[in-house]
């Protein structure tokens, strides 16, 4: 494994394993299966429902605590300093843990300054190693970062080679800020697991698509999360840590960027409209 280092110093894994829409009830099989395959980072978050099945994976591997990598998000309906507290309590109980190395804003709406300053406050007392937000574009992140006290370590985006985040990248370098990646793989959007530019590179590696796209990723610092539910798909997105893309595939690959800030616009009726349906 590669690991990345946050603007605190702390390392992150280069890659790990997201589980977003992994029912509950497959959720633990699914952590398992992806720790015995040496996924050591799990990226979960209140939304998803499943963090009791992630903590119950973790412990009962019996691998100790302090190897694992674990991220998780406060949701917007927890948002505000005293929501946010009890939702942080509620997510370590379901963890089965002291604290995560990772927490983050899931979404910048509500009152996201007071879920920062909670975040705040769980970094100083241990219960959060590091702390940053996730689908924070350039408006609401250069706001953020202007009035608080710790700067997000992460910004966790929609990043893969047809949305490169090169503009956002920029602006987070300017606060040692560093992007991670969701939708690694483009959730299999513009074809990407039979992507006939990533398969022609992955060819002269002996490297899939998805392996070409993970790498693109890790090898500019940008830490990943893929999902899968299949340990065949697990093996085959961890196993990119023994080849290194050449300076001609890589530029070759940043012309695929055809939509560099992501597929989801936050600034969107149609978004906005179904986060006001949530009556947070
Ligand atoms: N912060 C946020 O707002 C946010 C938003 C979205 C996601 N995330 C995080 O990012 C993680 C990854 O993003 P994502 O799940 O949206 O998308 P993704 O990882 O880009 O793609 C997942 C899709 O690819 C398929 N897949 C995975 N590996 C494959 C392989 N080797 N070959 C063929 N198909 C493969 C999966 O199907 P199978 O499961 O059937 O294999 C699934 O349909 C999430 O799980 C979550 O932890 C965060």
């Amino acid at each position: 494994m590669e690991y990345i280092s946050l603007n605190n110093g702390i390392k992150i894994p280069a890659l790990g394993y997201g589980v977003f829409k992994v029912d509950p009830s497959e959720c633990e099989r699914c952590v398992t299966d992806a720790i015995n395959v040496g996924y050591r980072m799990i990226d979960t978050a209140q939304f998803y429902a499943n963090e009791e099945a992630v903590g119950n994976a973790v412990r009962k591997s019996g691998i100790s605590r302090e190897e694992f990598f674990i991220v998780t998000k406060i949701w917007i309906c927890n948002s505000g300093e005293a929501k946010a507290e009890e939702s942080l309590k509620e997510s370590l109980r379901k963890l089965q843990t002291d604290y995560v190395d990772l927490l983050l804003v899931h979404q910048p709406f509500g009152d996201y300054y007071g879920t920062y300053r909670t975040l705040e406050k769980a970094l100083a007392d241990g219960r959060a190693r590091a702390i940053g937000v996730s689908n924070f574009y350039a408006d609401r992140f250069h706001d953020l970062a202007c009035h608080v006290k710790v700067m997000p370590a992460i910004n966790q985006l929609e990043t893969n080679v047809f949305s490169q985040q090169t503009e956002m990248r920029e602006l987070l370098s300017q606060t040692g800020t560093k992007a991670m990646a969701w939708g690694p793989m483009a959730q299999g959007k513009e074809n990407f697991f039979d992507h006939e530019v990533l398969k022609a590179i992955g060819a002269k590696y002996g490297k899939t698509a998805s392996q070409v796209g993970l790498r693109f990723l890790v090898q500019q610092g940008i830490p990943a999360i893929p999902k899968t539910t299949d340990v065949k798909r697990m093996k085959e997105n961890i196993d990119i840590f023994d080849f290194v893309l050449d300076e001609e595939d890589m530029t070759i690959l940043m012309t695929l960027n055809l939509h560099d800030k992501g597929t989801r616009d936050y600034t969107d009726l149609t978004y906005a409209s179904r986060i006001i349906a949530q009556k947070f």
